[in-house]
């Protein structure tokens, strides 16, 4: 039996894409929703484009309700009955009653090494911090922001010309590597670091 996997995103879903695209052959998941809190993310349509069923709960219709949100989208996603939630690009905060509903069954993907650089504009404040290097970091997700188990990083040198631009498209190649390595694995009942130089 494979393990079914629901991505939660809110943009482009570049990752998402990688994630789906990685979920074949002899892969012990296979995806099953991506779902995202904005109706109109691009990644919605790259998902039916590649076969997968996709839902939004828009979380503007809540007016800040965050438990009232979490409540649609934890009722959507189960009917999918997924064993394991991917976070890619999932920009809303989630809280900790949320999170404990799916402990240990919960992945994230955040561009930077964890645990530097919690939260926004990560690059930006590499660049800042005259970091020589960066990168991305797959982590389980817990109540605390950025801050659960971590599952594996990838690593890339910053260049002396980079702007958070060009650090941001350089990081997010090593994520396109790292979170479908990760989610295999971790499908797989590994949850050793998968460390990626
Ligand atoms: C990725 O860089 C991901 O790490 C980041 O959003 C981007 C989504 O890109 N996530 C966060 O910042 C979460 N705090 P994508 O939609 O092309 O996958």
């Amino acid at each position: 039996m494979s393990v079914r996997v629901a991505i939660l995103l809110s943009g482009g879903g570049s990752n998402m894409v990688r994630l789906v695209e990685s979920m074949t052959g002899d892969h012990p998941a296979r995806p099953v929703l991506v779902m995202s809190n904005d109706p109109a993310a691009g990644g919605l349509a790259r998902a039916t484009a590649l076969g997968v069923d996709t839902a939004a709960v828009d979380h503007r219709l809540f007016a800040g309700d965050r438990a009232a949100f979490e409540d649609v989208l934890h009722a959507r996603l189960m009917q999918a009955e997924p064993d394991l939630i991917c976070l890619a690009g999932f920009m809303r905060i989630l809280t900790g009653d949320f999170t404990a509903r799916w402990a240990g069954r919960m992945l994230n993907i955040h561009p930077s090494l964890l645990p530097k650089y919690r939260g926004l504009h990560t690059h930006a404040r590499a660049l800042e911090a005259g970091d020589t290097e960066a990168g991305c970091t797959v982590h389980e997700v817990t109540a605390d922001l950025d801050d659960g188990p971590i599952r594996g990083q990838a690593r890339v040198p910053v260049m002396p010309d980079d702007c958070a631009e060009s650090l941001a498209a350089r990081v997010l190649k090593a994520e396109h590597r790292l979170y479908p390595a990760v989610v295999r694995r971790f499908a797989g009942g590994d949850r050793t670091p998968l460390m990626l130089g």
